[in-house]
């Protein structure tokens, strides 16, 4: 599908059904984050896929408790492996992980898989729950899975409000 037509369709989904997700799937979601853009190249990140019911129980709870994350058979933890500003003064392990949620998250849409990027959640609560190694800091949080529902798309500013050409 068109890449605009995939922007277009992607909901924030907060329902799953426990269908599984295909193990080729989650690889193809993976792989379009291994294959994003980082600063100077230096793909400073880990992709957690957790797939075990306890540990999303518990992930559940260190994400201010909202339900999609025990529910959908997947959550996948996007960490910074090292983190700092950039010149701009954006922190790249911020920039770097959001970029590749990105390319994950349209990735699953276009596999059929629902999505809701998660920035509610206690970081160190999650880095707690999935026991993971000094120096990886959680960025963001997605379920991810068979959607059960296809919401309404959230109303978006005016193109005039938000875009400005400079001839
Ligand atoms: C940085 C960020 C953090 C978000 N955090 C949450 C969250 O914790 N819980 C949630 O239900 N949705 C969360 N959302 C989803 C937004 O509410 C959603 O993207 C927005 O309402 C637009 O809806 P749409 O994604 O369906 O287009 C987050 C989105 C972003 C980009």
């Amino acid at each position: 599908m068109a890449i605009l037509d995939l922007i277009q369709e992607r909901r924030s989904v907060r329902t799953y059904s426990s269908q599984p997700v295909e193990e080729e799937k989650l690889q193809e979601v993976l792989e379009a984050g291994r294959l994003a853009p980082s600063a100077r190249n230096r793909q400073e990140w880990k992709f957690v896929a957790v797939k075990n019911e306890e540990l999303r129980s518990a992930l559940k709870e260190a994400c201010c408790g909202q339900n999609m994350v025990a529910q959908a058979p997947v959550d996948l933890v996007i960490c910074a492996t090292k983190c700092g500003p950039m010149n701009c003064g954006q922190d790249c392990g911020t920039v770097d992980c959001s970029i590749a949620l990105s390319f994950m998250m349209l990735q699953a849409q276009e596999l059929g898989l629902g999505t809701c990027w998660l920035g509610a959640f206690d970081a160190q609560a999650v880095s707690k729950v999935l026991s993971l190694p000094e120096g990886w800091v959680p960025v963001a949080v997605t379920p991810l899975g068979y959607g059960e529902e296809h919401p309404q798309a959230r109303p978006r500013k005016s193109m005039e409000d938000v875009a400005v050409i400079m001839e």
